[in-house]
């Protein structure tokens, strides 16, 4: 029986990242056909949106060198959406060259982020985002973005909240719909959070990424929510990380975002038994158990 808490949304969007967050860190590259199937299971299981695959340099991300592969064997179901990460204009030429209709661009907060993730400085990023952007938007793609580091970084420390805002306000002024802040190394704690949210105004265009590398990010999507935010990203299986940050560890698990919503009466339209069949089925793919707490309870029955 769900116990609700006051000041919670009814609904919350959950933007899966597995197949592409997940996927990318994992040491073995993982055959096209058990990323294709992996996306259909998440489908099943209640998925609406589910971020599939990455039109990146192949060399900088080898796992997901099959991204044009990997849509073609996509079976694509009515109402769900499947958008792919592109970070420059040749990204996105590949990517509606695939017929992609949603991508997601990924700007850092960082100095150094962005030259490890991207080459690029803090403002030349802007120079690459841009004309995709502009180009996505003209073909009717609709355009999501990231920042990264937006509580700290391995290399600056605490990221200033008004570095995060001027990044982010850039990113939704040049049209894109969504901004999902990113703690790609886990270390936020709700107080930042709410910080955060409340620094941008408005909370209407904002999701959550939490990586859980310091068991924070279930703690911070309750403030987060608090704060007016309903969508949030999250891995089934709790799988990721991002290779060009050493110390990032999985993302928040579905399953434990979904275990704490289902118990406040939050309606998320997922299966949590479908989801963790899942993650056992993918575990048993990887080769390793899933991180998720919530797995690991519920698949021992
Ligand atoms: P670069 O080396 O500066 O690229 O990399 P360039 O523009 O100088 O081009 C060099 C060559 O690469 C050219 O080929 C391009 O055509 C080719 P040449 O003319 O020499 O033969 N090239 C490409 N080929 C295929 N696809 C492409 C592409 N782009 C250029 N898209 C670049 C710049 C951005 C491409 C590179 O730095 C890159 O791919 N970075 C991606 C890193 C990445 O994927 N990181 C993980 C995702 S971010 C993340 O996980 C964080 C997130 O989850 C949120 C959070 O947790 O905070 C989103
Ligand atoms: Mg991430």
């Amino acid at each position: 029986m769900p116990y609700p808490m006051e000041g919670l949304p009814r609904q919350v969007t959950i933007y899966e990242v597995g197949p592409r967050d997940g996927l990318q860190n994992e040491s073995a590259i993982v055959p096209v056909e058990v990323k294709a199937e992996f996306i259909d299971r998440l489908a099943d299981a209640g998925h609406r949106v589910i971020e599939a695959t990455s039109f990146v340099h192949p060399k900088w991300v080898p796992q997901l060198a099959d991204a044009e592969d990997l849509l073609t064997r996509l079976n694509r179901r009515p109402g769900v959406r499947y958008p792919v990460l592109v970070p420059n204009e040749r990204g996105l030429d590949r990517a509606l060259e695939r017929g992609v209709t949603e991508i997601a661009v990924f700007a850092s907060a960082t100095e150094t982020f962005a030259a490890k993730n991207l080459n690029r400085t803090l403002e030349s990023q802007f120079v690459m985002f841009e004309p995709v952007v502009a180009r996505a938007l003209e073909h009717g793609v609709k355009v999501r973005a990231y920042v990264s580091m937006c509580f700290g970084d391995p290399w600056e420390g605490p990221t200033p909240v008004s570095q995060v805002v001027a990044v982010g306000e850039r990113l939704l002024g040049l049209g894109c719909h969504e901004l999902s802040l990113g703690d790609t190394i886990g270390v936020g704690t709700p107080g930042h959070v709410t910080a955060l949210i409340e620094a941008f105004g408005s909370p209407a265009r904002l999701a959550v990424h939490f990586h859980d590398t310091y068991g924070q990010a279930l703690g911070n999507t309750l403030a987060a929510l608090k704060a007016g935010v309903t969508t949030v990203d999250a891995s089934t299986g709790g799988i990721g990380g991002c290779p060009y940050a050493e110390s990032a560890t999985g993302n928040l698990a579905t399953e434990d975002l979904v275990w704490m919503l289902h118990g406040l009466g939050i309606e998320t339209g997922l299966d949590l038994d479908k989801l963790v069949s899942t993650s056992t089925w993918l575990a048993g793919a990887l080769g390793r158990p899933s991180p998720s707490r919530v797995v690991q309870a519920l698949a021992k029955g």
